[in-house]
């Protein structure tokens, strides 16, 4: 109980601190842009964003709604977007955690989410818990980071003992939780992504509001030192270095 607090607060921080999110998080927009385009441009009762961060999924759908809940357990996330959001009707915000939602009484006929999920402890829970959210003919949309995303720093972690990595899924574990639901689409993306050297990646990877220390350990410089070694002499290609992110984007009706 006490772990799973610790790690809460060390997501919620990280993004509440994450400033300058926007700047360093083209992939993310990437993901949120295939959704918006899937989604098209019905027009639905009620709409419940998780994770809606800086806004880049609920900025771009083109849906007409009476009414969309944007979710943020970031508080900071959550005031930015109301202020880009302030003259526009119909949306309500909600500071809360997305994997304790009993507090949602409500159904609805549109959930989304964008490059969240991953944050997730218990995905399968939480997941299934907004699954029954659904009302009929329901749908849900949401991408999300998989595995093979950051291999080549989950190696340089593991060889220098420098920092830790999220345990992502697979995208078999994501299409078996929604299996009882129709499949509306499905797209799976895996690219390198290359930089100028480990530090402007490492820059990037913390301003999308990921770390690469683990939240509860103090690295040493020497552990840095050895993990930018690592890094640069087995993922280096052509004087840049480079980092594989792999997304998954679906859709399912009920
Ligand atoms: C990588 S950002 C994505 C934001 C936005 N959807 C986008 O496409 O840019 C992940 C967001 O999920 C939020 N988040 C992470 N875990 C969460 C949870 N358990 N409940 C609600 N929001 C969560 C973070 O605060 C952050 O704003």
């Amino acid at each position: 109980m006490q772990k799973t607090h610790s790690i809460k607060n060390f997501v919620k921080n990280s993004f509440d601190r994450a400033i300058f999110y926007e700047e360093f998080t083209p992939i993310q927009q990437e993901m949120a842009q295939i959704i918006s385009s899937n989604l098209g441009s019905e027009e639905f009762e009620s709409v419940l964003e998780i994770g809606s961060g800086s806004g880049y999924l609920t900025q771009s759908v083109n849906i007409k709604f009476k009414d969309y809940t944007c979710l943020d357990i970031s508080e900071n996330m959550i005031k930015g977007l109301k202020e880009k959001l302030k003259d526009q009707k119909g949306y309500n915000f909600m500071v809360s955690d997305a994997e304790d939602c009993e507090f949602l009484e409500r159904r609805f006929d549109v959930i989304l989410s964008s490059s969240c999920i991953q944050w997730f402890l218990d995905p399968e829970k939480t997941l299934r818990n907004f699954i029954s959210l659904l009302k009929e003919n329901g749908q849900i949309h949401f991408s999300v980071f998989i595995e093979p995303t950051f291999k080549e720093l989950k190696l340089s972690n593991i060889f220098s003992g420098f920092g830790s990595t999220l345990n992502l899924k697979d995208e078999s574990f994501y299409m078996n939780v929604f299996k009882d639901l129709n499949l509306n689409y499905k797209y799976v993306c895996t690219k390198k992504v290359y930089f100028q050297s480990v530090i402007e990646f490492l820059k990037f990877h913390k301003a999308s509001g990921a770390r690469f220390t683990s939240f509860n350990r103090i690295c040493s410089k020497e552990d840095f030192k050895n993990f930018c070694e690592f890094y640069e002499k087995n993922f280096k290609d052509r004087e840049k270095i480079y980092a594989t992110y792999s997304y998954l984007v679906a859709g399912f009706y009920k």
